[in-house]
């Protein structure tokens, strides 16, 4: 699922990886965002090179892998736990090697081979390509380790082996690292300056994809709308409302989605390439983080709450059937309870579909850390994100029923959760669709569904087979 994702507390494992019995097997679980759950297909591919292939048991894998995040305290602390799990494997079966990739052994780098002696390789976010060798390293005996981060590396060439498909949609990385410097986030410092990958090469795996019989392509990056990559036969530069389009164009049948939008990069020209292209998803993640401009500048988001503000007007002037989504963060350093509550307001004025949201965790090594006081009290801190989940809660009700009546274009994902009778898919607005199946239709078709009922999360409905 790709909300849970962003949570940084949960993971996938190889589960519907194509399984080979030749050759070497590796497990991979990822945690964090969809970035890395991303980067873990790149991974499988630089593996696969090597004649090892994904299995989805871990007690039948000679190379054990992690791929971690480190954006709250509490990410970590899974990750470790599920470090100590596999150390009771490797008792048993001495041979195999552990590997932690990611964020987190970007963060700790050897500390995590020498004090706490989990893992036997250590290979930050722009180093996978070195794997097969630190593989060779280790079993000669050596450290297993690269945290080198690039200024260059966007594994543009490299074609992702798809993990845990559902054979509908599909994540591209368009961009590595990120230069804002919030003053909350760890991700500068281990993940690295931004770069944008060579335009065409994603244009060719969004078509690749479609060939594959793909519907949907999500651009991936901590900051989309800063793409920017110059051709260089022509000079000239492609900016990321071009490459929408350009992704667009590959054909009217693959949607087009992208995360994340930091609101001060968003342009009025992305609005109208969403606006003009049906296939671009009329959606956009906006995290707001705060709604009061004293905690914003803190934060160093570069808006403050008037700015962030005028963007949603914008949004919903160019597109008004536009969702938007955000991140909200709880008690950060200093906030008090007025300026909590211009978060509420912010939030009843933005009328997002849907947000993530979580109390601040202070990150060793980020400019907050370092100086601003973690002063509000955790009971503080968790009663505030309370109020937060619950507004939002009333405001993603009233979001869905003013759906009710509505007819939307659907692309089918598989079948529901809770019942093989009913599919599950996604309208453009990225609102789930639950509805019964009807014959001739599977994953991968568009059909529209008549909306009739809702929860919070999701949107019920009865498909209108042959509606145009
Ligand atoms: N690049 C994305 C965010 C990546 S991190 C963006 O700018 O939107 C995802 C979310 O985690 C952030 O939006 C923020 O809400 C939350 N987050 C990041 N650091 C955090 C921290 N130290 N404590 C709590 N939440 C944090
Ligand atoms: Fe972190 Fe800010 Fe960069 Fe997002 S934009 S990854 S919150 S520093
Ligand atoms: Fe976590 Fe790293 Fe992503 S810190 S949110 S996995 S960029």
């Amino acid at each position: 699922m790709l909300e849970e994702n962003r949570q940084g507390e949960v993971f996938e494992q190889t589960e519907n990886a194509p399984e080979q019995s030749k050759g070497k097997h590796f497990y991979i679980e990822s945690y964090g965002c969809q970035m890395n759950f991303s980067d873990s297909e790149i991974v499988a591919s630089i593996l696969a090179g090597e004649n090892f292939s994904p299995t989805k048991e871990m007690y039948e894998a000679d190379l054990i892998l992690i791929n971690t995040c480190s954006i709250r305290e509490k990410a970590e602390l899974t990750v470790r736990k599920r470090l100590r799990e596999f150390n009771k494997i490797k008792r048993k079966k001495p041979g195999i090697l552990i590997g932690v990739l990611g964020c987190m052994a970007e963060r700790l780098k050897d500390k995590l081979l020498e004090q706490e002696k989990l893992v036997d390789l250590v290979v930050g976010p722009d180093a996978y390509r070195d794997i097969p060798k630190l593989i060779r390293t280790v079993e000669d005996g050596d450290k297993g380790i690269n945290v080198f981060l690039s200024r260059e590396e966007t594994y543009a060439d490299i074609s992702p082996m798809r993990l845990d498909s559902n054979g509908v949609s599909a994540f591209i990385s368009i961009m590595r690292g990120c230069d804002n410097m919030c003053s909350f986030c760890v991700v500068p410092f281990t993940r690295g300056r931004e770069r944008s990958r060579n335009a065409f090469t994603i244009v060719a795996e969004a078509a690749d994809l479609f060939d594959k019989g793909f519907k949907e392509v999500t651009l991936l990056g901590q900051n989309v709308d800063s793409y920017k990559w110059e051709n260089p036969e022509t000079g000239e530069p492609v900016s990321f409302a071009q490459l929408l389009r350009m992704v667009a164009e590959v054909s009217p049948k693959m949607r087009v989605r992208f995360s994340t939008s930091h609101p001060k990069d968003i342009t009025d020209d992305v609005l109208y390439a969403i606006r003009d292209y049906d296939n671009i998803c009329n959606y956009i993640h906006l995290p707001v983080q705060s709604g009061n401009s004293r905690i914003l500048k803190l934060m160093n988001r570069t808006y403050d709450r008037e700015w962030y503000m005028e963007k949603v007007r914008r949004i919903y002037e160019i597109i008004p059937d536009c969702a938007i989504s955000s991140d909200m963060i709880a008690g950060f350093c200093s906030e008090t309870e007025q300026e909590h509550k211009q978060t509420l307001s912010v939030m009843e004025f933005a009328q997002y579909s849907m947000s993530y949201m979580f109390y601040y965790s202070e990150r060793p090594g980020t400019l907050a850390g370092k100086k601003y006081e973690d002063d509000v009290p955790l009971d503080i801190k968790k009663r505030r994100l309370k109020e937060i989940i619950f507004l939002q809660n009333e405001i993603s009700e009233a979001h869905n029923k003013r759906d009710h009546g509505k007819i939307f274009k659907v692309l089918i994902e598989g079948d529901s959760k809770k019942s093989d009778l009913d599919f599950k898919g996604r309208n453009s607005q990225n609102k789930v669709v639950v509805f019964p199946k009807v014959v001739g239709y599977g994953p991968g078709d568009y059909i529209h569904v008549r909306i009739m009922n809702s929860t919070s999360a999701t949107l019920l409905g009865e498909a209108v087979p042959g509606h145009e």
